[in-house]
Parts: C-alpha cells; structure tokens; sequence
C-alpha cells in the first residue's frame, strides 16, 4: 500500500534543511522521483542532500548536463535531470553504471524516461508552487525503502 504525506517549507533555506534531514536518513540504494514545475526547488533539495552528506561533485564524461555524480569514499549520488529528453533518448548515455550501483543514491528529476528502468520502490516527491517562497511537497512512498524514508523525514520535521 502507498503512503503519502505533505510538508511544507516557507523558504530557500528551509528546503535546504529538509534536505539536510532527509540526508541523515539516507544509507544506499535509495531512489527519489522529484517533480513539479520549473522553479518548484527539486534542484535546491537535491544540492542541499548532496552538501550535507559532504559530497564532492564527479565529473561524469557523458551527458555532464543529464547526470551529475557525487562521492566520497562511501557514498555514491546521482543527480538526474531529464528534463525535455524522451524516453527513446536514454540508451547510450552513460546511465548503465548508476543502473548497475544497487547502493547508489539516486535523485532524479524529470524522471520519466528512466522510470521504467529503476526498482518501483522510490520515494516521489512532488513540489508545488504556493504562494511566494512557499513550496507544498506532496510525498508518496510505495515500498519498504521509500516507505521507511518518508516515514522518518515526518518524523524529523515534528521535532
Ligand atoms: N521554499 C523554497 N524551496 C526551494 N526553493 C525556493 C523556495 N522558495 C523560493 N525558492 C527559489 O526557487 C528556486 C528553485 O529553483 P530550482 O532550481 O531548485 O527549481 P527546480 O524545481 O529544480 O526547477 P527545474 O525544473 O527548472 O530544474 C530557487 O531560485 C530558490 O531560491
Ligand atoms: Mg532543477
């Protein structure tokens, strides 16, 4: 069964801090679908997840614009953006080696090419513009993993 929540931040920083709890939450082989309009603040979460883990931006050699990799020693995150691509487009891109890492953490925005190539259990994140700096985001989780995400993000934001 699907769980949902809603959260809500008022601004930039806020999201930047949702994210930085969300990042403690995160152990490998999690997989975020981050949607919602132009501007919503998917890239702000997604920057402020890599930030707080302290991880170093890796040039990836194709595609720099499509997937951004980041690392330490333990942990790898990719940073999908597939906004305007079509789902024929994805073979060929250098996606394999993320499809392959079961312990990558992979954050994906315009997901929908690829959707059909990663595990159901994801966690969806839908970002909605409100009222001036005020984004509603709008969580489903459909699998143990996700689940448990959403679960302790909630968690989090009620303390
Ligand atoms: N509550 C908020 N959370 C996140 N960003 C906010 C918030 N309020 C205002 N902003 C601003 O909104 C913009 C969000 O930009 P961002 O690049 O994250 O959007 P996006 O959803 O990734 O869009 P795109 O689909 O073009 O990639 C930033 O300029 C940020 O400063
Ligand atoms: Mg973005």
């Amino acid at each position: 069964m699907n769980k949902t929540a809603t959260l809500t931040t008022t601004s930039r920083e806020e999201t930047l801090a949702l994210a930085a709890q969300f990042a403690k939450l995160l152990g490998g082989g999690e997989i975020v679908f981050l949607r919602g309009p132009i501007g919503a603040g998917k890239t702000v979460f997604v920057k402020g997840v890599a930030a707080s883990l302290g991880l170093k931006s890796s040039p990836t050699s194709a595609s720099f614009s499509l997937m951004k990799q980041y690392k330490n020693k333990h942990t790898r995150l990719f940073h999908i953006d597939l906004f305007r691509l079509e789902e024929g487009e994805v073979f060929n891109l250098g996606f394999e080696e993320m499809l392959e890492d079961e312990q990558a953490i992979i954050l994906a925005e315009w997901p929908d090419p690829i959707a059909a190539m990663l595990p159901a259990d994801r966690l969806e994140m839908n970002f909605v513009l409100e009222h001036a700096d005020t984004r509603r985001i709008e969580l489903t989780a459909n699998g143990c993993v996700s689940q448990a995400l959403l679960e302790g993000l909630c968690k989090a934001v009620a303390h």
